[in-house]
């Protein structure tokens, strides 16, 4: 363990994984933005890049740099070609048929619902003298939001939970190649499930729509399941991630509360996921040699992007180390940019943006009372447990 250790501690992105990088990547990552911005990585077999200005020229050229490994010769398992794995052309159709689905939902009513769910989950916390807030807020709310607008029911946690978190691991297997394995299984699990929902489509929801337009669409069968299940697993692993991660830096920033309220949910919420993204990390291959940073990508080659790395990049960000919740403009990657760019990113910021926003102001007594547990996956950032209170500090009982 100390030898692995020490291995870890010598590698500038295994590093990432021991317990003081993994509470705050942020130092080590303006390490290698400063000294080493478009790194070769042999152990992943990986460019690495850390600066704003490279993951963004990466992710808005998909002629140059492909999301479609097949397009640098690598084979995609039928089960995993999706929207998140095509690449224009092939892709056009399938992100169309989603987004006008996205448009198509009656948001005001998905809100509607969303925040009355919120209000009574957050009453019912209140009375507890603490509580989980990543398993007892953050996961079943998000599985409940994305479900809602996929119009479906929310499957039982205890089965979706950890099986979805095997297939975020299998995210990193690139680091820790044991992961792969089980992360496949989980998601044949997965494809099974969402399925039988087009066997037996809803009248509404996204999936509702989808299923009435697919056949005019031109889109694979296969393509579109896979699909609806990358919305779910893509939609619940982000938001809940998300709600988590902001929700810590809310409740043990100094003060945070009360500028979250005057800035107002969406500026807040964009400043929250600049500031600790869910996704950190994306990648690519590149198919036509490209300079890049000093270097030339040659084609063929892997190119992981470190999107957390990129949205704290000086260059780009004014003190980014300081959470501003007023700040605008706010052009963080942490919904991506280009072609692949996230289709909830809007339903992500009105999630979070209810949650926190409630807790900000119908809970003035939300605090930490231990401090935020990492888990150990470096693609999609997140908390195992963070325990919160929603009671009055004392001071303010006697206010009271
Ligand atoms: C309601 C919740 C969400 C849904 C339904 C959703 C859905 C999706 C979908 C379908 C894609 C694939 C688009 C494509 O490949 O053409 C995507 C991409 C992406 N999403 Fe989301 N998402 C959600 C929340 C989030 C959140 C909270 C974040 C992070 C803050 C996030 C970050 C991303 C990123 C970085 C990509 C780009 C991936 C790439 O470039 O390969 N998403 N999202």
């Amino acid at each position: 363990m100390a030898q692995l250790e020490q291995a870890a501690t010598a590698d500038p992105i295994l590093r990432l994984a021991l317990p003081e990088h993994l509470s705050n990547p942020y130092p080590a990552y303006a390490e290698l933005r400063e000294t080493d911005p478009v790194l070769w990585h042999e152990p992943l077999g990986s460019w690495v890049l850390t600066r704003h200005a490279d993951c963004l020229a990466v992710l808005t050229d998909s002629a140059r740099f492909a999301s479609d490994w097949r397009r640098a010769g690598e084979e995609i398992p039928a089960p995993l070609l999706s929207v998140q794995t095509l690449d224009p052309p092939e892709h056009t159709a399938i992100r169309h048929l989603l987004l006008d689905g996205f448009r198509a939902q009656d948001r005001d009513a998905l809100h509607g619902r969303l925040d009355r769910h919120v209000k009574e989950l957050l009453a019912e916390l209140a009375e507890r003298d603490s509580f989980d807030l990543v398993g007892e807020l953050a996961e079943p709310l998000a599985l409940r939001f994305v479900t809602d607008f996929l119009g479906v029911p929310a499957p039982d946690l205890d089965w979706f939970v950890p099986m979805s978190r095997t297939v975020v691991d299998g995210m990193d297997a690139g680091l820790w190649p044991e992961k792969h394995e089980p992360a496949v299984a989980a998601r044949a699990e997965l494809a099974a499930y969402a399925g039988g929902w087009l066997a037996d489509p809803p009248g509404h929801g996204l999936i509702g729509y989808v299923a009435a337009h697919a056949s005019t669409s031109g889109v694979d069968p296969a393509v579109l399941r896979n699909s609806l299940r990358a919305v779910l697993h893509a939609g619940y692993e982000s938001a809940s991630r998300l709600l988590g991660n902001a929700a810590a830096a809310l409740l043990t920033t100094p003060g945070a509360p009360a500028a979250f309220r005057a800035a107002g949910p969406a500026t807040a919420v964009d400043e929250l996921v600049r500031f600790d993204a869910p996704v950190q990390a994306d990648a690519r291959v590149c198919v036509t040699d490209t300079a890049l940073g000093g270097v030339t990508i040659k084609a063929g080659d892997p190119v992981t992007l470190l999107l957390g790395a990129a949205n704290h990049d000086p260059r780009r960000f004014a003190h980014p180390t300081d959470l501003r919740l007023d700040r605008a403009p706010n052009p963080h990657l942490g919904f991506g940019r280009g072609a692949h760019a996230c289709l909830g990113a809007s339903m992500a910021i009105r999630l979070a943006g209810s949650v926190l926003g409630t807790l900000a102001t119908d809970h003035p007594g939300a605090r930490a009372v231990a401090e935020p547990d990492h888990r150990r996956n470096l693609t999609l950032r997140g908390l195992d447990r963070f325990e919160v209170t929603l009671r009055p500090a004392t001071g303010e009982e006697v206010r009271t």
